[in-house]
This record gives structure tokens, sequence and C-alpha cells, in this order.
């Protein structure tokens, strides 16, 4: 087991905040899993899984944790047949190189996920999703380990409990699970075409770029293009990508809204009205605002960024005081998308 000592996590994060860790182990085998849990319990020291740390906000504080870091990045055909195929991928293998390996070969199911920073092991949680797809569409199995009963356990579709950005994995107590792999079941029939207005303009300019690429191609391309231009880079601009999640209300209270902001942009989504949260951010005029290092992205409000800070603090003073503004505003609260260890 190579156990490291005192890592600062903010170079394992995408918004380069986040404190030194007591211990930091690299896990590939199912024996380093068992060895690292095994070690924190030794120590009497809570867990901290971490993946490609694009999700999740750290204290800049000193952590007295073990953090497992999982970097398997096995491949396994685990079952095919004419019409799919099921893929067993390693918590470690990062998830845009999984959807490209899909794409290349031909595999539907989660082209529209392209260019979503972060590890397969990590998309479960929250349920990662965009441009009509989510992965719990795709999500035969995820493999755990279990530290509360120290055991290995797959959990089925079901037993994921998903739900819009959310699932059980979210609900747990934190360091409850470590995620060692995810099966995806991938369709070799043609892909659907995302049903987003911008989507289908970028299809039929890569089309026409690309005349002798796969349809599967295309869509990739397309949404790289479209997410390049509405999502900071977290190479060049350190970001979470969503800091909130949309508003969902029942039809009672979007009437209601509806009233007294005519404006007010939504999506039906089953019974409920989905509220997109960065023109609840704009319409409280703090698009492109910023202060103490960090800011809300001015081509995304829905997006914060941090321009210079090492503390978790402003980013998440910044998150509260838009909070404030939307629900005086609107009277909506409006909550945190990405994981936060306080
Ligand atoms: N909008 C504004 N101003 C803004 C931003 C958005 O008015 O500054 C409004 C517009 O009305 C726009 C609508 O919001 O039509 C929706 O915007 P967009 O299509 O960009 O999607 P989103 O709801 O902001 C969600 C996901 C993204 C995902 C996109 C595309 C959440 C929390 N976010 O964003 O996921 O890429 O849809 O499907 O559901 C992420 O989770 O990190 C993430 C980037």
């Amino acid at each position: 087991m190579n156990i490291k000592q005192n890592i600062f996590l903010s170079e394992y994060t995408t918004l380069r905040i986040g404190g030194r860790v007591r211990y930091f182990i690299e896990c590939i085998t199912d024996t380093d899993i068992v060895d690292a849990v095994t070690y924190a319990d030794n120590h009497n020291l809570p867990i901290l899984p971490l993946g490609g740390g694009s999700n999740m906000v750290i204290a800049d504080h000193a952590h007295n944790m073990v953090c497992i870091h999982m970097v398997n990045t096995g491949l396994d055909v685990v079952y095919e047949d004419e019409s799919s195929i099921h893929i067993s991928v390693g918590a470690g293998y990062l998830w845009d190189d999984f959807v490209e390996y899909t794409v290349l070969h031909g595999y539907s199911g989660i082209e529209a996920l392209s260019a979503i920073p972060g590890t397969c092991g990590a998309t479960p949680v929250q349920n990662v999703g965009a441009y009509g797809q989510e992965v719990s569409e795709t999500i035969v199995s995820v493999r755990v380990y279990n530290t509360a009963s120290n055991i290995f356990q797959g959990f089925s579709n079901t037993d994921c409990q998903f739900g819009y950005r959310d699932s059980v994995f979210k609900h747990s107590s934190r360091g409850t699970y470590i995620i060692e792999s995810v099966t995806f079941k991938l369709d070799k029939k043609p892909p659907s075409i995302p049903q987003y207005p911008r989507v289908s303009d970028e299809l039929q300019l890569m089309q026409e770029h690309y005349p002798y690429e796969s349809q599967l191609m295309h869509i990739r391309r397309a949404i790289q293009k479209i997410r390049s231009d509405k999502l900071p880079d977290p190479h060049h601009v350190p970001n979470v990508g969503s800091f909130f999640k949309n508003v969902y209300v029942n039809p009672e209270k979007f009437f209601e809204l509806q009233k007294q902001f005519s404006a007010i942009p939504f999506f039906i989504d089953g019974d409920m009205y989905k509220i997109p949260t960065g023109w609840l951010i704009e319409s409280v005029g703090l698009k492109g605002y910023s202060r103490d290092g960090v800011g809300v992205y001015d081509k995304n409000a829905l997006v914060l960024i941090n321009q210079s800070s090492v503390y978790s603090h402003d980013i998440l003073s910044l998150a509260e005081e838009i909070h404030r503004e939307v629900g005086r505003k609107f009277g909506l609260a409006i909550e945190i998308e990405p994981e936060i260890v306080p």
C-alpha cells in the first residue's frame, strides 16, 4: 500500500481549493481498497473517497482523514449481444475517455455526456446529466466496497435510487461506500439526436465539416463545441461546473411566479416545472459579478469560478450571497450542487 501524507487536496480538485489531508492512498485493486479502509479503521479516522475532484468543494483547513483516491482504469466487456453491450469500467477511468471509447466503437447512450470532467466512479453519485441524457439511463450496476460491513457489494440500477442530480450515494454518510467500478449498458443501434435547439445547429455543421465520421462522433463534437462555449475549461479557470441545481416547482407555484415574472423560462418535466437557476442568478444581476478572488462566470451564471482564491470560505460565501439574493427576489431556495467537505 502506497500511503502519502499531508497532501494538498487543492492539487486534486478542479476548483483548486482544499487543505492538506493526513493520509492519501491511491487504490487500484480490491486488496488496495480493503487495506486502505483497514488502515483508516485502525487509526480511527474518517474516509474521504476521491475521484477526479471535479464536483467537490473541500475546506481549506487540514483534514485528519484518510483520502482514498481511486485510480483503477480497467475496462471489461461483461455481456454482449447483437443489440447491446455491457461494459464494466474502473472507477478511476476518466469519464470523457470512456465516452470517447464508446463513440469510437459505435456504442450509443452516453455521447451527449461528452466533455464532462471527472472519473467514471463519480458519475453515479450525482447522476451526471446533460443534453437529455443521464447516466441513470445506462447504468446497470455499481460495484462498491461497503466500509460499514466490510464487503464488496453490487447496487442494481434500482438500488441506486437515481433522481435529478441525486442517488443513494449522495445520501449515505461520506466514506460508507467506495465505488470500485460501474457497469454501463450501451446500444449498438444509431443514437437518438439530443432535442436541444443549439445541438441541431451544431450537429449540422459537424456533419458538413466531417462527412465521413459517424453520427455518434458528430453528436460528440457538437456537444464539445457547445460546452466549450458555455462552460469554462477547469484546466484554465478552476470551477466545478454547475454550482447550483435547477429548481423544480409544482404547477401552482410556477403560475404564481409567472404572474409576477412573465419572462421566467421553464421546462416541463413530468408533472413539475423546471426553472433554470442560471436565469434566476442572471435576473438578480449577479452574472459576471466577482469578489474576493471568486466570481460568477460571465457566460453562464450557474457556474462559479475561482479566479485567485485559496479559501473555501470565499466560494461558499459567494454562493450564500447568491442564494440570499435569489431567495429575496423570487422566494426560491436554490440548492448547491457539488459535494461540500467541511
Ligand atoms: N440561463 C440563463 N442565464 C445563464 C445560464 C442559463 O438565462 O447565465 C437559462 C437559459 O434560459 C437557458 C437555460 O438556463 O436556456 C438552460 O441553460 P443550459 O442549457 O446551459 O442548462 P443548465 O440548466 O444551465 C444543465 C446542467 C448542466 C448541463 C446542461 C446541459 C444542472 C445543474 N446543470 O445546466 O450540467 O451541462 O444542463 O444539459 O442541471 C453540471 O452539472 O455541472 C453541468 C454543467
